[in-house]
């Protein structure tokens, strides 16, 4: 029985590459099939497209699933409306105004080359041209606003083609989404196009919508999965979907190599020891810096991932008194103040320890919080990997 490499037999090779096509930890979902939850943000959004003179702006973290819904919103609408034009767009950071406008229309009319110049796109333009273009109805979407290098002049520039195709009430919709600053910024300085602009944010899933996409993954693979594993696999990727993706991509791919169709414990410990190894370079350098130390014991290690343990609020935050109990459980030993820690948390802070959290708020009231939401999946993955806590720990 091999527990890495290939698999050995061809029907077992297909498996295993089928289940990379259906865990993508690194790739948004644009398949309807395998798309989980956000009914509700669904919903909002669709809402925005059948009301005349309304657009959406999605907004929310790095990773939460802002593009597979846009990917997935698009397939919806195709499917119900065959003369509906629609793009997404990726914004990048050379992108100026006019520029993205020109990746556009190239898009839209489905050409190589433009009859016009980038000089003479301005918010008029824009709408006169897509009313001409467009004889249904079309959707817009522009994905990653946060890439691109947000001017003054780009904002105020964004604001005014929403208001003037708002004005006019076109079916065009426009959908933007980026990270929250992108948006605040845009809303902030242009309160004028707040009633045209429907706000829609993608908080972090669910622990119902994270099973579900280990539901509809394995049902598709005809796999199944113990309880408990399920159970970590949710707790530990904190709301954020492409952990879920990880996890479940090895451990199922490790079951297929034993050719077993039941997926247990012994094949998400495997599946913990490659995400590690196989971890974004950045991650893995702050996290060493942040928990480095010349003497032979130290609760760096332990203290880290503690506060990767705390509860958190829904942005994110913890106080110093939520990483006693989880430190209380690491070391075994009772914590009953925050004296013993603080100034762990506190270095934490600097950049001689990687800087992996922020601090916030005022004496006595800190909160603390990941700079890095990847990181503190990542801090359980180690801690179980060098033995600082076991599974048996995260029984409820
Ligand atoms: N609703 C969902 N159902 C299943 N998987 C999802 C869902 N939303 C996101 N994912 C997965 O989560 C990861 C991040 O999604 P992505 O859409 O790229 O996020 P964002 O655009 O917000 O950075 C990808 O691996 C994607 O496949
Ligand atoms: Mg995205």
């Amino acid at each position: 029985m091999a527990s890495s490499g290939i698999p050995e037999t061809p029907d077992m090779m297909v498996r295993f590459m089928r289940s990379g096509e259906i865990f993508t930890p690194s790739a948004p979902i644009d398949n309807q099939a395998l798309f989980a939850g956000r009914v509700n943000q669904l919903n909002r959004i669709i809402g925005a497209v059948t009301q005349r003179g309304q657009h959406a702006i999605l907004f929310g973290e790095r990773g939460v699933g802002k593009t597979s819904l846009a990917n997935v919103l698009l397939k919806i609408l195709r499917g119900s409306q065959e003369k509906l034009k629609s793009v997404i767009v990726n914004c990048d950071s050379e992108d100026r105004f006019d520029l993205l406008w020109c990746k556009i229309f190239l898009e839209l009319e489905n050409t190589q080359t433009l009859d016009f110049e980038p000089h003479q796109v301005n918010p008029e333009f824009i709408r006169l041209r897509l009313q001409r273009q467009i004889t249904g109805s079309a959707i817009i979407i522009v994905d990653e606003m946060d890439r691109l290098n947000r001017d003054s002049y780009f904002t105020a520039s964004m604001a005014d083609t929403i208001k003037t195709l708002s004005d006019h009430s076109t079916n065009i919709t426009l959908i933007l989404v980026g990270i929250a600053n992108a948006v605040e910024e845009l809303i902030a300085q242009h309160l004028s196009i707040e009633r045209a602009l429907i706000q829609i944010q993608m908080p972090r899933m669910s622990h119902e919508e994270l099973a579900e996409i280990l539901r509809k993954g394995l049902s598709n693979l005809s796999m199944t999965m113990d309880q408990e594993v399920i159970d970590f696999i949710v707790f530990l990727s904190q709301g954020l979907p492409n952990y879920v993706h990880l996890l479940a991509l090895h451990a199922s791919q490790s079951a297929i190599r034993e050719n077993q169709s039941n997926i247990n414990v012994n094949h998400l410990n495997k599946a913990i020891r490659q995400a590690c190894e196989n971890a974004q370079h950045s991650i893995m350098t702050a996290y060493s810096t942040s928990i480095s130390s010349s003497r032979q014991e130290t609760i760096y290690p332990k203290v880290l991932l503690a506060c990767a343990l705390a509860p958190k609020d829904e942005t994110g935050c913890f106080r110093a008194v939520d990483v006693r109990e989880p430190l209380s459980r690491i070391l075994g030993k009772e914590y009953t103040t925050t004296s013993a820690f603080n100034r762990h948390l506190n270095q934490f802070c600097e950049e001689s320890r990687g800087k992996v959290l922020e601090k916030k708020g005022i004496e006595r009231h800190y909160r603390f919080r990941f700079i890095n939401a990847m990181m503190p999946p990542y801090i359980i993955m180690e801690g179980l990997r060098k033995g600082m806590i076991n599974l048996e720990q995260f029984k409820l």
